[in-house]
């Protein structure tokens, strides 16, 4: 029987629309390995919060409500990104929003949220192999893990992409405020005292900008399958 602490974790790390998402999924998917993808953690709870009420500067109650939520992936078929049940809610549609994300972030920034979700994230790592998607996986969640991917790309790029996935599932928004928002997240989740969004040492820094998403999967296998 392996332990968790001999099962192989590849994180991959970026700034929201660096292609994260996708390349973790497809990643994964070809290795056999499971995935966390830990901003949805961020989401449900913002998206707790929002909806008990809460007021979202109030980090004791945050922190308290972190603690509380009932967060279940439910796989949904090959292809398909899971379902995100939020205390038994199917919560998946409301935390693609760029509200969610931007109330995920405002969160986010709270000690207490992020250290009660550590183990959850922790129990993600299961034989096979895990595909960790954040923004510290490699440097606070799994700073041991043996592969570190860092996904960059320039900020009008992400903006295109988040706008292309954001209209494709229906969502009304512009791409001037979705850069705006992008910019503003950005800044937030790098300035912040506790996990800062940054590069672990290690990880070795891809820039996606104008690359598909099939150069990006196989510049990170050449990483994990060299
Ligand atoms: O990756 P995603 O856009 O879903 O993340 C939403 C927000 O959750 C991020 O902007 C960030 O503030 C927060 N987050 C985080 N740490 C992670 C993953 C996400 O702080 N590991």
């Amino acid at each position: 029987m392996s332990t968790a602490k001999t099962v192989p974790v590849l994180t991959i790390d970026g700034p929201s629309g660096s292609g994260k998402g996708t390349i973790s999924a497809l990643v994964a998917e070809q290795l056999g390995w499971h995935l966390l993808d830990s901003g949805a953690l961020y989401r449900a709870v913002g998206y707790a919060a929002g909806a008990e009420g809460l007021d979202l500067s109030d980090a004791e109650a945050i922190a308290r409500c972190a603690e509380t939520t009932r967060i279940r992936f439910v796989a949904a078929g090959k292809g398909h990104p899971a379902r995100v049940m939020v205390n038994g809610h199917d919560a998946t549609d409301e935390l693609r929003t760029e509200t969610a994300g931007a109330a995920a972030s405002a969160i986010a920034a709270i000690p207490a949220v992020r250290q009660a979700l550590v183990q959850l994230q922790l129990g993600f790592r299961k034989a096979p192999g895990l595909v960790a998607d954040g923004r510290d996986m490699g440097t606070v969640i799994f700073p041991e893990a043996a592969f570190k991917v860092f996904l960059t790309a320039s900020a009008a790029e992400r903006a295109k992409r988040r706008y292309k996935q954001l209209k494709d599932k229906g969502l009304g928004v512009t791409l001037a405020n979705l850069l705006r928002e992008i910019e503003a997240r950005d800044e937030r989740d790098a300035s912040r005292a506790v996990a800062p969004l940054r590069a672990a040492d290690d990880a070795i820094t891809i820039d996606t900008t104008g690359l598909s998403i099939d150069t990006v999967v196989a510049k990170v296998f050449a990483i994990v399958r060299p």
